[in-house]
């Protein structure tokens, strides 16, 4: 089985993700942490020394050439935006990937986000006043697509970690 999991920055797709995969006995993948490595830059530098657009292309690029691997028995974490591309979507569904969203509340991603938007490049140049509101407008301008597109939408509640964890181990019935 192929799992990729996608949602909003700060829902906790790759520590979800790692720890699914391990209990699942599955690879994990990070789609950030290839593109960096394919790079050899952070997504920040990717941002700054070029353009979102010049980001947009390199993750499709990156998803491409693992897509193409035709690996099984995995759990993709995507990045906030990859979703939001018709073209990645194609490329999960070539292969038959189950897309989880985890969906996380707008008030407890927007609290997360405040402590970890040094490396986010869309987040860490926002002055303090903007924040709540550019978060709240870009999660609003995803929420449908993200809602459309997932096989399995997972909501996260005030739950923790480990519940959420084994609440969706339970949901793949696969342990
Ligand atoms: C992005 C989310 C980031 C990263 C890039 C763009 C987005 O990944 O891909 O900064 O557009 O939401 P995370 O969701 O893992 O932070």
């Amino acid at each position: 089985m192929r799992i990729a999991l996608y949602g909003f920055m700060g829902a906790g797709k790759s520590s979800l993700g790692q720890k699914l995969a391990q209990k699942l006995g599955y690879d994990f993948i990070d789609l950030d942490t290839e593109i960096e490595a394919y790079t050899g830059k952070t997504i920040n530098e990717i941002f700054e020394s070029e353009s979102e657009i010049a980001f947009r292309k390199v993750e499709h690029l990156v998803l491409k050439n693992f897509i193409k691997q035709n690996l099984d028995n995995m759990v993709l974490a995507l990045g906030g935006g990859s979703i939001l591309q018709p073209t990645n979507r194609k490329l999960l569904e070539l292969r038959n990937f189950y897309k989880i969203y985890i969906n996380v509340d707008i008030a407890v991603l927007t609290e997360r986000l405040k402590t970890q938007r040094e490396q986010r490049p869309l987040l860490k140049d926002l002055k303090e006043n903007d924040f709540n509101d550019y978060v709240k407008a870009l999660f609003e301008s995803r929420k449908q697509i993200y809602e459309k597109h997932a096989d399995l939408n997972f909501k996260v509640g005030h739950e923790n970690f480990e519940t959420s964890l084994a609440r969706l181990h339970n949901y793949l019935n696969l342990n």
